[in-house]
């Protein structure tokens, strides 16, 4: 009898707590983020609040593509983060609705999960508010949250809320999550490279050679390097994960005309021209290079680190101290690499091109096919 009653009990309280809809998030259909483990632990890393499922991908893949969000409904996240481009946009600066030129180039979307701090300056501190900047900013999107709200609920957009959030209402918190949640899954982990490490490609005597150059740091007279890998950190290519380690000034100006950067952010001085070091993979799709897009090619990139430093008080100490010669202190930093090791190491950026990435059809505009 007594167990009997303790049966009856406890499915009672299961009915009973089953009747009242609580609003979380749907917990079926998780999104699963695959990664190889050399580009290091990444669960910890996405936010409690706002856990992958496959209908918040997709709603998040809508929204990247989704030209209402932009004042005059003519330009979508997609528009400057081009998936063939590795989204990136093929321009020094990008320009927005007004056609008004911003000061930077747009950034490669890539690997994001391994990112603490984005845009170049490192200003937003999370990607789900730097998924709405872009939509208010007057030289970008130019729309208000407000209408850009009005204009999704107007086009049927609430019941894909519902679905994702279990709730109708479309708010700029849930706007942000759900294109946080299409970012995130932006992973490319199978360029020749990734395909090297895995034992699935035999490279060529040249790109081993860049490989090794890329990540040696020079020792004079002993070890010649190209000392990339001591900013452009393992596989994932891109800076320090932790804080601001990532940021560094790579010698682009010298005191008189350069750019703030991370200085704009911290108001210390130090951080004067220190840039967010960004993921070199699929960098031979998002020419033009650097912040300012000051660079054509990748012949350029390497000039500049070989012999086109400009010296300032801020320039980083991995610079002055990457030499394969020895130079005298207060003399101009450079590596002083030959014609065969330049090559050398833009082919091994070569290798970093992740085709199944750009042609991946998950990642493509949803909104296409009904255009064709
Ligand atoms: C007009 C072109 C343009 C549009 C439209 C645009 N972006 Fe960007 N994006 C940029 C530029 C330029 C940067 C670099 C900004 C900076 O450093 O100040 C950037 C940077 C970013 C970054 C930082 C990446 C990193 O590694 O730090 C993310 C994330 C991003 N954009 C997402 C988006 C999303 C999401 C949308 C749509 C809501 C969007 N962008 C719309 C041009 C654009
Ligand atoms: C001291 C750290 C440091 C070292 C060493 C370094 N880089 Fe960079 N790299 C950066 C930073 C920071 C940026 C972004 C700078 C900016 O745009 O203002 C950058 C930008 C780049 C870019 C342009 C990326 C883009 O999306 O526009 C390329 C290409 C590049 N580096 C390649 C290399 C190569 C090749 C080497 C070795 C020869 C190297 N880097 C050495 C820190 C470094």
């Amino acid at each position: 009898m007594r167990t009997q009653f303790i049966i009856y009990f406890l499915l009672l309280i299961a009915v009973t707590s089953c009747k009242e809809p609580v609003e979380l998030p749907p917990k079926e259909e998780p999104f699963e983020l695959k990664a190889p483990v050399y580009f290091g632990e990444f669960n910890n890393r996405i936010p409690e609040d706002n856990p992958p499922t496959e209908k918040g991908f997709q709603l998040g893949r809508m929204l990247f593509y989704e030209t209402k969000l932009s004042g005059d409904n003519s330009m979508s996240c997609g528009s400057c983060h081009q998936q063939q481009k590795a989204f990136a946009d093929g321009l020094a600066v990008s320009k927005g609705i007004d056609g008004v030129a911003g000061q930077v180039s747009a950034m490669s979307l890539v690997n994001m999960l391994w990112s603490e701090k984005f845009t170049w300056n490192g200003r937003m501190p999370s990607l789900e508010t730097q998924s709405l900047e872009p939509i208010t900013n007057p030289i970008e999107m130019h729309e208000s949250l407000e209408n850009a709200i009005i204009k999704l609920e107007e086009d049927g957009y609430s019941d894909l809320f519902q679905d994702v959030f279990g709730s109708p209402e479309i708010t700029e918190e849930k706007i942000g999550k759900a294109l946080s949640q299409f970012q995130r899954a932006l992973i490319s982990a199978d360029s020749k490279y990734d395909q090297k490490l895995r034992g699935e490609y035999q490279p060529t005597q040249q790109e081993l050679r860049g490989e090794k150059l890329f990540f040696t740091h020079p020792i004079p007279g002993q070890l010649r390097g190209g000392n990339c890998g001591d900013c452009h950190l393992g596989p994932l290519t891109s800076g320090a994960i932790d804080g601001l380690q990532g940021f560094h000034n790579n010698g682009l100006d010298n005191d008189e005309n350069m750019d703030e950067g991370l200085m704009a952010v911290t108001g210390d001085p130090k951080d004067r021209g220190r840039f967010k070091t960004p993921s070199l993979r699929n960098i031979a799709l998002t020419a033009p290079y650097m912040h300012d897009g000051r660079f054509q090619t990748l012949e350029e990139v390497l000039e500049h680190y070989d012999q086109g430093i400009h010296q300032s008080n801020t320039l980083d100490i991995l610079i002055i101290e990457g030499s394969n010669e020895n130079q005298a202190a207060g003399e101009r930093p450079q590596l002083f690499l030959s014609e065969q090791e330049k090559e050398d190491i833009i082919a091994f950026l070569h290798m970093l091109t992740d085709e199944n990435f750009i042609n991946n059809p998950q990642f493509s505009n949803p909104f296409e096919n009904e255009n064709n």
